[in-house]
C-alpha cells in the first residue's frame, strides 16, 4: 500500500466534540472512515457528529464518556464495536490544562490534569487493546504536546503527564508490534482551539501564550485542521512500518532532534 488510505476504517476518537478532536473526526470521515466520538461534552459531541455525518456521508456517532473513568472507556469500546462493527483505530485526543506557576498549583489540580491527560489514555488503551490484539490488527494515535518534549512555562504537571503519554505509547508500541498494532504520538505546538482561548483569557496564561507565539518560527498559531492529516496518515496502511514515533506539528517551535 503506497497511498495513505483510511477508507472504510472504524475509528474511535476521544475529545472529538470540539477543537483538535473535532478536526480529527472531520478529517477521518472526509477520508472515508466511520467514526465514534467519545467526549465529556455529550451534547456538543452529538451535534459535531451530526454535522460531520451530513457533510461527509459517513457514519459518525457520538457518546458521552469521561476518560478519567475506566468504566467509561470500556463503555466507549463496547459502543465502538456495536456501532462501527469493530475498532481499527483509536485516537486519544481528550485533554485539558490551566496555566499556573507550579508552586501555585494544588493536589486537586494535579489529580485533574494527570487524570484526564495520562490516566485517560491508559484507560482507553487498556479497554481497546485486547480487541485489537484478538483481531491481530490496530492502530493507536495519541495526542501529546510539545510541552512533553521541551517543557512549557506554567504547565509543569501537564507537561509531565504528556511526557508520560510519550513513554507509555513507546512501550505499548514495543509490546504490541508482534500483534500488528502500531502506536504513535503527535505533539501539537500551539493550536487555535476553544481550550487555548480559555487559557489565553487568564492573565498568566495570556502572557505566556503571547511569548510562545513570538518564539514560533512561523509566527502564528496552528489550526486544528493542520494537526489532523498526520493522524490520518499514521492510521493508514501507508504508515504500516511506522511505530513508536513522536512527531511535532508546531510551525517549527521545537525542532527536536
Ligand atoms: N490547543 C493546543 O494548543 C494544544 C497544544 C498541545 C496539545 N494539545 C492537546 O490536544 C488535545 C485537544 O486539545 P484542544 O486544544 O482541542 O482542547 P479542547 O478543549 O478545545 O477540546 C478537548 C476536548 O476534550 C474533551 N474532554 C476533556 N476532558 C475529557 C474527559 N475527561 N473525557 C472525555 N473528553 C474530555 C472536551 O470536552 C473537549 O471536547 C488535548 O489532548 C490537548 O492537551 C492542545
Amino acid at each position: 500500500m503506497t497511498t495513505a488510505s483510511v477508507q472504510g476504517k472504524a475509528v474511535v476518537i476521544t475529545g472529538g466534540a470540539r477543537g483538535i478532536g473535532r478536526a480529527l473526526a472531520q478529517a477521518f470521515a472526509e477520508a472515508g472512515a466511520d467514526v465514534l466520538i467519545g467526549d465529556l461534552r455529550a451534547e456538543e459531541a452529538e451535534a459535531t457528529a451530526g454535522e460531520i455525518a451530513r457533510a461527509t456521508g459517513r457514519k459518525v456517532f457520538a457518546t458521552g464518556a469521561d476518560v478519567t473513568r475506566l468504566e467509561d472507556a470500556q463503555k466507549l469500546r463496547d459502543a465502538g464495536i456495536v456501532q462501527l462493527g469493530r475498532i481499527d483505530v483509536l485516537v486519544n485526543c481528550a485533554g485539558w490544562d490551566r496555566l499556573m506557576p507550579f508552586l501555585k498549583t494544588t493536589p486537586e489540580l494535579w489529580d485533574r490534569i494527570i487524570g484526564i491527560n495520562y490516566r485517560g489514555v491508559i484507560h482507553t488503551c487498556h479497554a481497546v487493546l485486547p480487541h485489537m490484539k484478538e483481531r491481530k490488527q490496530g492502530c493507536i494515535v495519541n495526542i501529546s504536546s510539545d510541552s512533553a518534549r521541551v517543557g512549557s512555562m506554567g504547565e509543569a504537571v501537564y507537561a509531565g503527564a504528556k511526557a508520560a503519554v510519550v513513554a507509555f505509547s513507546k512501550t505499548l508500541a514495543r509490546e504490541h508490534a508482534r500483534d500488528n498494532i502500531r502506536v504513535n504520538v503527535i505533539c501539537p505546538g500551539l493550536v487555535d482551539t476553544p481550550l487555548l482561548g480559555e487559557i489565553q483569557k487568564e492573565e498568566f496564561g495570556g502572557k505566556v501564550i503571547g511569548a510562545v507565539i513570538g518564539a514560533i518560527p512561523m509566527k502564528r498559531l496552528g489550526r486544528a485542521e493542520e494537526i489532523a492529516p498526520l493522524a490520518v496518515f499514521l492510521a493508514s496502511d501507508a504508515a504500516g512500518y511506522i511505530t513508536g514515533q513522536v512527531t511535532s506539528v508546531d510551525g517549527g517551535l521545537t525542532m527536536v532532534g
